[in-house]
């Protein structure tokens, strides 16, 4: 069975598999390039990265109205239950895996920062590594380069999803670099094309994955979806 995927622009995503919307950090009211508001969204479950404003900002809004239940590192989870009254959360950490209606979630490293928009302590930034329906993705979500992404991939990767914007996580060439240890079928850009200073030629990085990379590089639009 497929699963479906949404790219919302930035590090946003909509994950559908036959019964489950899962959003990974829906970021529309404040980002230019967004291709529907947050209240268009469905969701039953909404995967958090990390606690900058560009991931976590329209979560309490999408979380209360849907009643999903939101799954982030412990503090985030915290925050989000204890400040923004969203009731199902799941905290989890860096490494530690869960077992969810829609599939299995484990939580992995980035290289990154994670303070929440009051200033709060944001436990560490994130990724997510998904297995659904005997699928498996990896969202780096905001990171720069780090060698263990090859352990990452040992599993057989189906999809991953990297930024290439640069400035704020790894640029496209480390995106590449990075590929080349993750060994997946198929690779999305992310994080990029948001504002001027992310500004990336994703064509040019599909260019260099195809050449250095046995990976097949899928770039898609804001708003557009493709198959895993
Ligand atoms: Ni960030
Ligand atoms: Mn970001």
């Amino acid at each position: 069975m497929p699963i479906n995927l949404t790219w919302l622009g930035h590090g946003g995503w909509i994950i559908k598999t036959d019964e489950h919307v899962v959003l990974l950090d829906p970021f529309l009211s404040e980002s230019p390039t967004a291709p529907m508001k947050p209240g268009d969204l469905d969701a039953h479950f909404i995967l958090v990265s990390h606690g900058h404003f560009d991931h976590i900002h329209d979560v309490p809004s999408i979380a209360n109205r849907t009643g999903a239940t939101v799954i982030a590192i412990f503090e985030i989870a915290q925050w989000l239950a204890n400040n923004h009254g969203v009731k199902e959360t799941i905290g989890m950490n860096i490494g530690g895996g869960t077992t969810t209606p829609f599939g299995h979630v484990k939580m992995t490293p980035a290289l990154h920062s994670s303070q929440l928009p009051d200033g709060s302590y944001g436990g560490e930034p994130a990724g997510f590594l998904l297995k659904i329906g005997g699928k498996k993705l990896y969202f780096a979500c905001d990171t720069g380069l780090f060698s263990d992404m090859q352990y990452l991939g040992a599993c057989g990767l189906d999809l991953a999803v990297v930024p290439i914007g640069d400035l704020f996580t790894m640029g496209p060439i480390d995106a590449v670099e990075a590929t080349k240890l993750l060994k997946p079928k198929k690779v999305a850009p992310a994080h990029y094309n948001t504002w001027p200073p992310i500004e990336q030629d994703a064509a040019a990085w599909a260019q260099s994955i195809r050449e250095q990379t046995n990976a097949e590089p899928v770039v898609i639009e804001p708003g557009q979806g493709f198959d895993v």
